[in-house]
């Protein structure tokens, strides 16, 4: 099918790769004109695996072009998805004037009958507006339909997610943009589900808030599992094998952060006050979280005493492993309270560091994880990258002035790093 997709950030570029990869024509559209010729050229702006491969495959292949102009993706295509950021307000609610503004793009170029899809994250009833939106502006007065395709990828795992999504959801107004949207996604063999617009909107609202109150849930329990001397990992297993709980995103750690989960919560809490309803379990699973990385500075301000002049070494700044993205990032917080109480910090992350930069340029970069200890009086984990479990530990005593560690993602085993002679403080343990 012939596609377009207004955004190239991280939801617009994997989707229409991968809508590529499965032999759609996609047209990505952005206004930023130095991205665009990046892609042209096969180049990716953000570190996702298997992303530049499959770009630099179908920019080759011809199934994927990158241009400025929404109005030759709007001409060229059937169905365009908007896929652009609805970045948070300091209220909590979204900003949706960049969907607002892409609205008004796709109506201008309308001549035709197109089917309008947007998978940014939206707040329920967005689509309405949308719908609003471009009947208002369209001069050639076209018909077209609005649908919701909420998208579920995690960053670090996007193509994955997308090639094999557990479920596609397609909210519609009416039966006319069905049949094209199964076509787009019968490819990818999932069990694909129509509803109505705002019950589409809400399913990803709804789906977030549900993972992130998993993992406040995990981080509340390890703090019963601290004050009884229980095991958070053991007890997320002995929860976790049943199958109506699930053992995945019950990792008790620092908390979680990212672009999407802390927006998401924000935004449900705000639409759902809007619409007439106080989402006070939302707000708990908000406060557990914020809680979580006070507990894990207290643990090392009780441990290290006075934080003035102490060198810390941090391992992690993404927000999560597999990633560069540092926007949210419990890792970034972490440290700049540690900053903030003087300490200073080598820190390392395998693949975050560029990104970092720009809003830690007081640390010392570190570029192999096993120099991060050389000179410091405890080392701290904040971000749960695989490699970290491999972290030479004799070398990192050695380097420490005293061998420390808190362990913010619970990598290592208590047990072993007592007996290897570390002062070990991890989460829930
Ligand atoms: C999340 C959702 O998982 C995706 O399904 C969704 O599509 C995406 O938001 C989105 O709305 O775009 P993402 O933000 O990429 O994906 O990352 P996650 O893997 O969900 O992790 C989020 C945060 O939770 C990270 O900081 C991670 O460290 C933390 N986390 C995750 C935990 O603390 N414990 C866990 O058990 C799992």
């Amino acid at each position: 099918m012939k596609l377009s997709i207004i955004g190239t950030g991280y939801v617009g570029l994997v989707t229409g790769t991968c809508f590529a990869e499965v032999g759609h024509h996609v047209i990505c559209v952005d206004n930023d004109a130095a991205k665009v010729k990046m892609l042209q050229a096969g180049g990716i702006p953000i570190y996702e695996p298997g992303l530049e491969e499959l770009v630099k495959k179908h920019v080759a292949s011809g199934h994927l072009k990158f241009t400025n102009s929404t109005a030759e993706g709007v001409e060229k295509s059937d169905v365009i998805f908007i896929a652009v950021p609805t970045p948070p307000q300091p209220d909590g609610s979204v900003d949706l004037s960049y969907i607002e503004r892409v609205a008004r793009d796709i109506a201008a170029a309308m001549t035709s009958y197109k089917i309008v899809v947007d998978k940014s994250t939206v707040p329920v009833k967005t689509g309405e507006k949308v719908t609003e939106t471009i009947k208002r502006y369209c001069p050639a007065k076209v018909e077209f339909d609005v649908v919701s395709n909420p998208e579920f990828l995690r960053e670090g795992f996007a193509v994955g997610d997308l090639m094999k999504p557990d479920r596609v959801v397609i909210g519609v107004g009416s039966q006319r943009p069905v049949a094209a949207m199964k076509e787009i996604y019968t490819p990818f063999n999932a069990p694909i589900i129509v509803t109505d617009i705002n019950s589409a909107e809400l399913i990803k609202h709804a789906a977030n808030s549900f993972l992130a109150l998993k993992i406040s849930y995990i981080n509340a329990i390890a703090n019963v599992c601290e004050a009884a001397g229980a095991n958070v990992q053991e007890v997320a297993q002995g929860i976790g094998l049943d199958e109506r709980i699930g053992r995945r995103f019950l990792n008790a750690g620092i908390g979680f952060g990212g672009s999407c989960f802390p927006k998401d919560l924000s935004a449900f809490i705000k639409i759902a006050e809007q619409i007439g309803y106080d989402f006070k379990l939302l707000k708990e699973v908000q406060h557990i979280n914020a809680d979580q990385m006070d507990r894990f500075v207290k643990k090392i301000t009780d441990t290290l005493w006075v934080l003035r002049d102490k060198k810390i070494g941090v391992l992690g700044l993404a927000f999560k492993q597999n990633t560069d993205d540092v926007r949210s990032s419990p890792a970034i917080d972490l440290c700049q309270r540690l900053l903030k109480d003087g300490a200073t910090l080598r820190v390392h992350d395998p693949k975050g560091m560029e990104k970092a930069k720009a809003i830690l340029p007081n640390v010392t970069y570190v570029e192999d994880m096993n120099d991060v200890a050389e000179g410091c009086d405890a080392l701290v984990v904040a971000t749960e990258w695989d490699e970290f479990k491999q972290l030479d530990l004799a070398r990192a005593k050695k380097g420490l002035t005293h061998p420390i560690l808190f362990d913010g993602r619970n990598l290592f085993n208590p047990a072993e790093m007592e007996k290897l002679g570390w002062i070990y403080k991890s989460v829930g343990r």
